[in-house]
């Protein structure tokens, strides 16, 4: 045999070896030993990059949070929301028995019973849905209608600042003679 052959030989049973018992070391290193050595490491991932890795949270910032909306009472003013309420008006009126147009009237629309103006006309949707208004559901049906009520006619985009929505809320709070408190922030 000569040392070329030699060589190629050694290669090839080297090789298997390594193929053979390197096998579950580079399991180890690479799968499942790695979790327990970062463990030891003390590395952890953040929760939300963990949790997206593995598919099953929702991403974080994503849609409507009401505590947001709520974080911003203490410095929310009724003279603001009754600018932002602009573009509600074309279809709302808020004065005491006044008058609906598209939408229903909204005096004292907090806590008072959805769907529930006479002489309006609502969609299956609103009529079926029932319970009170409060902040919460205003505030989260304002930020986008028909994700909050698939089916309703209000023909609204939504509004989408948590700034905007939290005097909204406090302007609401004023169409009434008996006004009910905000909500303390979390
Ligand atoms: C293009 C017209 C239009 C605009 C603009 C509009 N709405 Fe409406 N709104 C409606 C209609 C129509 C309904 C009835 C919805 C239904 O029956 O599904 C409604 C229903 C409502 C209700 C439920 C009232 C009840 O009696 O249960 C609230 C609260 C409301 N709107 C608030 C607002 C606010 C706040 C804005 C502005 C951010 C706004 N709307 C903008 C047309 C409008």
């Amino acid at each position: 045999m000569d040392s070329d052959t030699f060589n190629w030989l050694a290669m090839a049973v080297l090789s298997a070896l390594l193929l053979v018992f390197g096998m579950p070391v580079a399991v180890e290193v690479f799968g499942g030993g790695h979790a327990k050595h970062s463990a030891k490491a003390g590395y952890k991932l953040p929760d939300a990059v963990a949790s997206a890795s593995h598919g099953s949270a929702k991403p974080a910032k994503k849609g409507f949070e009401f505590k947001k909306v709520a974080a911003l009472f203490g410095e929310a003013k009724a003279e603001s929301g009754k600018a932002v309420f602009k573009k509600c008006m074309s279809c709302h009126t808020v004065n005491e028995g006044g008058k609906n147009g598209q939408g229903p009237n909204l005096y004292d629309i907090v806590g008072r019973e959805r769907g529930s103006v006479a002489g309006f006309k609502y969609s299956k949707a609103m009529a079926a849905k029932g319970g009170k208004w409060d902040y919460a559901t205003l505030a989260e049906f304002a930020y986008k209608p028909k994700a909050w009520l698939k089916g309703t006619k209000m023909a609204f985009a939504g509004m989408k600042k948590e700034k905007d929505l939290a005097n909204l809320m406090a302007y609401l709070q004023s169409l009434s003679a008996n006004p009910k408190p905000l909500p303390a922030a979390e």
